[in-house]
């Protein structure tokens, strides 16, 4: 049986850090959660930020602009909200619908207050190796491996995603010289041919593709570890139910690890989100 990687009681240690930190503070720290349109799993995420981040003490504002909104009046909004003096944070949920040009709205937050590490100045960083923050998704699977001192270095891991709030930051991190770093990164997405020789080959696999059932046992090796980013709802007996990318239950039987869904990577990042916040106002104090 795998040994299960399971993220809930690391989320809970960092939870109980930063409410201690918090305690001691009057000021407001406020963010902002934007939203573009409607979407569904958007929702569930937002939904959890702001209850967590008011459990904390923090103080979300969220606003969500109807896809009849100019480009303009979205980038105006950011741009004079993010000026005030009790907002640390902006965030601008993905995606934003293809009609709007996501670059130059994600461009226009303050790359001092991009808590969820999206502008290009701070994937750039990320290139440097010398982050302003760390994407939190991201971030959360480091805190897995880290926790359970499973080592990247040398090893062959294979990222299923290519997008920008997981597989593309992901794979600079594993890149870096460092325990949780220096690995021979392989990256898939939709175009991959023969993804199966891939998975068979991988020492980790980190998937995030938003598929279930998508990672099966015939597809990796014994001694594998399996890191599951993804959140789906399916139905199951007329119930609704989270479930990640992978058969949990047939890898559970085969490989050497493995992330539970709920309970893995998701629960590490949203805390690693409000982890962010609290650094963007310990730089502003000088802290
Ligand atoms: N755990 C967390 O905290 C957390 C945070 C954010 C998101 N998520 C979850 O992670 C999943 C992905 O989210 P996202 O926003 O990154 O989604 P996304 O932008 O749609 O990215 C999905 C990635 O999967 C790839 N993909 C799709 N079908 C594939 C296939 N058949 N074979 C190989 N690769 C395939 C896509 O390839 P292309 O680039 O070619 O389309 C893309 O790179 C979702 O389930 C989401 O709910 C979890």
């Amino acid at each position: 049986m795998a040994l299960i990687l399971e993220g809930k009681s690391l989320a809970l240690k960092k939870e109980e850090s930063l409410k201690k930190k918090l305690e001691n503070i009057k000021e407001k720290i406020s963010f902002l959660i934007i939203q573009i349109g409607k979407d569904e799993s958007t929702e569930v995420y937002v939904r959890q930020k702001i209850k967590k981040s008011e459990k904390l003490g923090f103080s979300p504002i969220y606003k969500n602009f109807d896809e009849n909104s100019k480009e303009e009046e979205i980038i105006n909004f950011i741009k004079e909200e993010q000026k005030k003096s009790d907002i640390y944070g902006v965030i601008c949920e993905q995606p934003i619908p293809k009609k709007y040009n996501s670059l130059k709205i994600i461009e226009s937050i303050d790359k001092e207050k991009d808590i969820d590490c999206l502008t290009p100045y701070n994937l750039g960083r990320l290139v440097w190796d010398n982050p302003i923050f760390y994407p939190a998704t991201p971030k959360a699977v480091v805190d897995l491996l880290e926790n359970y001192e499973i080592s990247t270095e040398g090893k062959r891991v294979l990222i299923i995603s290519r997008s920008i709030i997981i597989g593309k930051p992901l794979l600079l991190i594993l890149l870096r010289k460092n325990k949780i770093g220096d690995a021979t990164v392989i990256v898939a997405h939709s175009k991959t041919k023969e993804l199966k020789e891939l998975t068979k080959i991988a020492d980790i696999i980190v998937t995030a593709v938003g598929k279930p059932n998508f990672l099966k046992a015939d597809m990796v090796k014994e001694e594998s570890v399996i890191i599951d980013c993804g959140i789906n709802v399916i139905e199951k007996e007329g119930k609704s139910l989270i479930v990640g990318d992978a058969c949990y239950e047939e890898l559970l039987n085969k490989v050497k690890a493995i992330t539970p869904v709920p309970g893995g990577v998701g629960v590490l990042t949203t805390i690693n989100l409000l982890e962010n916040l609290f650094l963007s106002y310990e730089r502003k104090k000088g802290v």
